[in-house]
């Protein structure tokens, strides 16, 4: 174990597996609905994918797709018809992961104002708070982006930001994230970081993160079975390694299990 998790790790309560642990795990974060972006190309792959996602022990999945204006244009209105029909088509092959329809939103003006016009993809809520997947372009955190997470915030909208530890400006130094916690951001890691298949710097960057205690929860943004499938065990077991048992299922069980749940409240849009 390395010093820095050791000490993270010593200061945490180190106990017995908690009794519901690793009953619902959540991915809230995947691009398996079929043919709309850089996923699943088809409805054969795409069932591929979640025959996968069940075989590693997800039992709830959020599908993400790349909600990004001039390059993905799906919305939530295009993306409910083809959610449909994949769900039907998973439940015809009595896949057992229970599925909801969200977006990956990418952060520009023309994405984000799908909001005012009620046709932004969500996840769920947080804390009252509409959950919303934003993604930084380029790989870096754009001049704006906290103008953006306030535009949000007054709208009753808190951004997840996706996958932090594999932007530019995030992996130099991982304290450019601070004034986005301090908004109210919440955080998800790739699975693949977290387990170590994105390299050396991703592994590092989320581990910097989870000392922080800045990380919400961990998804694995599959998009596909060879080079990133949907794989979240192996992130679970680099949890309890590196934080415990405890930490591991608030990341992939409870804190997504709370944003899911959500969707049931009255103040979360009917999709
Ligand atoms: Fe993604």
């Amino acid at each position: 174990m390395p010093p820095n998790i050791a000490r993270f790790a010593s200061g945490r309560r180190r106990c017995e597996r908690p009794p519901d642990a690793y009953r619902n795990v959540i991915d809230l974060h995947c691009h398996h609905l079929p043919g709309i972006d850089d996923g699943a190309p088809d409805m054969e792959t795409a069932l591929a994918l979640l025959e996968a996602s069940a075989a590693d022990g997800i039992t709830e999945a959020v599908l993400t797709p790349h909600v990004y204006p001039g390059r993905w244009d799906n919305t939530l209105s295009s993306l409910r018809p083809v959610f449909a029909a994949f769900k039907q088509a998973a439940e015809a092959a009595a896949i057992p992961v229970t599925l909801h329809l969200g977006g990956e939103v990418h952060l520009l003006p023309e994405a984000l104002h799908l909001c005012d016009e009620g046709d932004l993809p969500l996840i769920g809520l947080w804390q009252d708070l509409r959950v919303v997947l934003l993604e930084f372009p380029d790989g870096q955190i754009p001049v704006g982006a906290l103008k953006a997470v306030a535009y949000l915030r007054q709208r009753g909208i808190v951004p997840m930001i996706a996958h932090p530890e594999r932007n530019k400006d995030v992996m130099r130094d991982p304290l450019r994230l601070k004034p986005f916690v301090d908004a109210g951001c919440l955080i998800q890691v790739t699975a693949a970081s977290i387990a170590g298949r994105f390299g050396r710097r991703a592994l590092q960057t989320s581990i910097a993160l989870l000392e922080r205690d800045w990380i919400t929860a961990v998804a694995t943004d599959a998009h596909n079975l060879k080079h990133r499938p949907p794989m979240l065990s192996d992130a679970r077991d680099a949890l309890v390694r590196l934080a415990g048992e405890i930490k591991a299922a608030d990341l992939t069980e409870i804190n997504p299990g709370i944003i899911v749940a959500g969707r049931n409240d009255p103040a979360f849009p009917a999709v």
